[in-house]
């Protein structure tokens, strides 16, 4: 089996995958709770939480698959991007393991992991497809010929999708992280009821930073009980200006480039109203949107493995190359 580790932000993930996809365990633990009451990932904690999770977490992963370290034959883990200290436990941890049993490992691009997180069993895609990628740091138009990497078609000129939908939630009260808050909130709104701009730069790049602005502008001089009232609806039209954004600019980018399929991945793809926004899209599973280390382990079935010890000094990156 593959394991696979994950921890380039708050999610420490560890899982095992079989060569044919099939995934035979799939822990995620969530920081989300420690770093709520700062309103963001704090990187220094991520870290130190890491280094306390990394443990734990693959023990339940193995016991989760009734498996043990013999059972492993290659090690794949997230090299970046992220946040560099995250990704330094899990590298760490990763060549750790592999060198104390002299197991090849596979560094994978945490972007082409998302990716990788429609290959898996039961119903793996085949390529080619165009891919939306939205999640907390990045939202990319992807053209994917095949299971090895992917092209870049499109990406955000300021804030990432995601990264919209946290401070849209921070802004209407509803902590952190929001995304998942905002769209339980919007279910009770009028998508209609604010007209909230949507960019339109040019070719199939996106931007949401004027739309935050927007909502800034539109609460910001609300008392708190006009706010509790209208915040269902400012929710939905947000959600709305953000969901129409990324779906006009996946399906104009699909007839540009003569793609017969779509796919939606990320944290992002979660999100119930560009899930049937997108009704011929193939939508990764809920459990593989948000961050794990099944799409890791996934990705890794299609990449060249670093035999022992080569791999012992290979560094992680922040940003994407
Ligand atoms: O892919 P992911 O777990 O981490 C990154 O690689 O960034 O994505 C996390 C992002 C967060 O911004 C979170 O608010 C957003 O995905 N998210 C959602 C939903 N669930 C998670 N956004 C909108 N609606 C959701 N249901
Ligand atoms: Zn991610």
């Amino acid at each position: 089996m593959i394991l696979g580790l994950e921890t380039s932000c708050d999610e420490t993930a560890v899982a095992l995958v079989t060569p044919e996809g099939d995934v035979r365990a799939n822990v995620v633990a969530s920081q989300a709770e420690l770093h709520a009451r700062y309103g963001g990932v704090v990187p220094e904690v991520a870290s130190r939480r890491h280094l306390e999770l990394v443990g734990p977490v693959l023990a339940e992963a193995l016991a989760e698959a009734d498996a043990t370290l013999e059972d492993v034959a290659t090690v794949a883990v997230t090299r970046g991007p992220g946040l560099i200290g995250a990704l330094l436990v899990g590298l760490s941890a990763a060549k750790a393991l592999a060198w104390s049993r002299r197991l090849p490992l596979v560094p994978v691009d945490h972007l082409h992991g998302h990716v990788a997180s429609l290959y898996l069993r039961p119903e793996p895609l085949d390529p080619p497809f165009l891919c939306l990628l939205a999640s907390g740091g990045h939202t990319l138009l992807l053209d994917v010929q095949d299971r090895t990497g992917h092209r870049v078609v499109g990406t955000t000129l300021d804030d990432a999708a995601g990264e919209a939908f946290d401070k849209g939630a921070r802004l209407l009260g509803l902590g952190y992280p929001g995304g998942a808050a905002l769209d339980r909130a919007a279910r009770d709104g009028d998508p209609a009821a604010h007209a909230f701009p949507v960019a339109r730069v040019p070719g199939f790049d996106f931007s949401f930073s004027g739309l935050k602005t927007a909502l800034l502008y539109a609460v910001r001089d609300l008392p708190a009980d006009e706010l509790e009232r209208r915040r269902a609806d400012l929710a939905a039209s947000y959600q709305h200006a953000i969901v129409r954004a990324l779906v006009e600019r996946t399906l104009a980018a699909a007839e540009a480039l003569g793609a017969e399929r779509i796919a939606v991945v990320g944290g992002v793809a979660a999100n119930s109203e560009l899930r049937s926004a997108l009704p011929q899209a193939t939508l990764a599973p809920l459990a593989l949107c948000t961050d794990n280390a099944a799409m890791i382990a996934s990705a890794a079935r299609y990449a060249a493995p670093i035999p022992f010890p080569e791999y012992l000094a290979l560094d992680a990156y922040a940003t994407a190359a």
